[in-house]
């Protein structure tokens, strides 16, 4: 799986174009990906942020955070991810239903964009709302630019766009028009609070799940969620799910359940790439 071209987006986060023929045959919106990028390696998931079926290419944006994403973030083009495992998940079911607003927060434009482009192509009017922490961390602007019909920013620093939180603009917008439906994606938190003002509006929500993963099939359960009172995978049954009635608090703590063994392997890895 040859990397075909590589770009640093923002600190920390770079965009992969990888020759992937058969994934991106079938890749749809919602869709993801698990990358080994070595022999005994981590099994990453990472969603298909956009795919172009006649090139044969899918494009991956990866945050490195962990000691794996690190070492897969300083991959370059040329070299080659030992596999690929997708298209994976259940794909976002794309409708025309007339305006939706497309919210993100930090990485989750990535999962976010193509499903604002099919939005867009099925005749909706798209609204999107990216929020980040700081301008330099705002990634993906031109591509969805190039997809909504109006496009807002927001930066927790107020270095770019509104100053707050990207929910703020999603209310506002929400008080001035009729919406049909709200898709967001981005950390749990963020997400939590989109899904309480859309619902205060009676709009339906839509969000992307970022639960811990393994196998990415259905059979380990270390992705599972809660969704209306029912466990459910994220990994077949979502990552897409009705917001209202995600148990956002449990996904939090399950998120928080290896951080110590996280923050070690990162703190071991800062060691090995200081050469110490
Ligand atoms: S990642 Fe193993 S069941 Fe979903």
């Amino acid at each position: 799986m040859k990397i075909l071209d590589k770009k640093q987006l923002a600190p920390e986060i770079v965009k992969f174009v990888v020759e992937a023929p058969l994934i991106a045959k079938k890749a749809q919106p919602g869709h993801f990906i698990i990358l080994r990028y070595k022999e005994n390696g981590e099994r990453i998931p990472l969603t298909i942020a956009d795919f172009d079926r006649e090139k044969g290419t899918i494009t991956l944006v990866c945050q490195g955070i962990g000691k794996s994403t690190r070492e897969i973030n300083q991959m370059e083009k040329g070299d080659s991810f030992l596999d690929l495992l997708g298209p994976l998940g259940k794909a976002y079911p794309v409708q025309k239903l007339g305006t939706v607003v497309c919210v993100a927060g930090g990485l989750g434009v990535a999962p976010l964009y193509p499903k604002a482009k099919a939005l867009h192509e099925a005749g909706n009017r798209v609204i999107g709302l990216v929020g980040a922490q700081r301008k330099e961390m705002l990634i993906m602007a031109e591509e969805m630019a190039a997809v909504c019909d109006e496009l807002q920013f927001s930066t927790d620093d107020g270095s770019f766009g509104h100053h707050g939180l990207v929910t703020e603009p999603l209310r506002a917008v929400l008080a001035r028009e009729k919406v049909d439906e709200v898709v967001a994606v981005g950390p749990v938190p963020m997400m939590a609070a989109a899904v309480k003002v859309a619902t205060e509006f009676n709009v339906p929500v839509v969000v992307s799940l970022n639960a811990l993963m393994v196998d990415g099939t259905g059979m380990c359960g270390g992705c599972r969620v809660t969704v209306g009172g029912q466990t459910k995978f994220c990994c077949v049954d979502g990552p897409t799910f009705d917001g209202a009635v995600v148990d956002f608090h449990e996904l939090l703590m399950r998120q928080r359940y290896y951080r110590d063994q996280e923050k070690e392997a990162l703190h071991r890895c800062k060691l090995e790439e200081a050469g110490k």
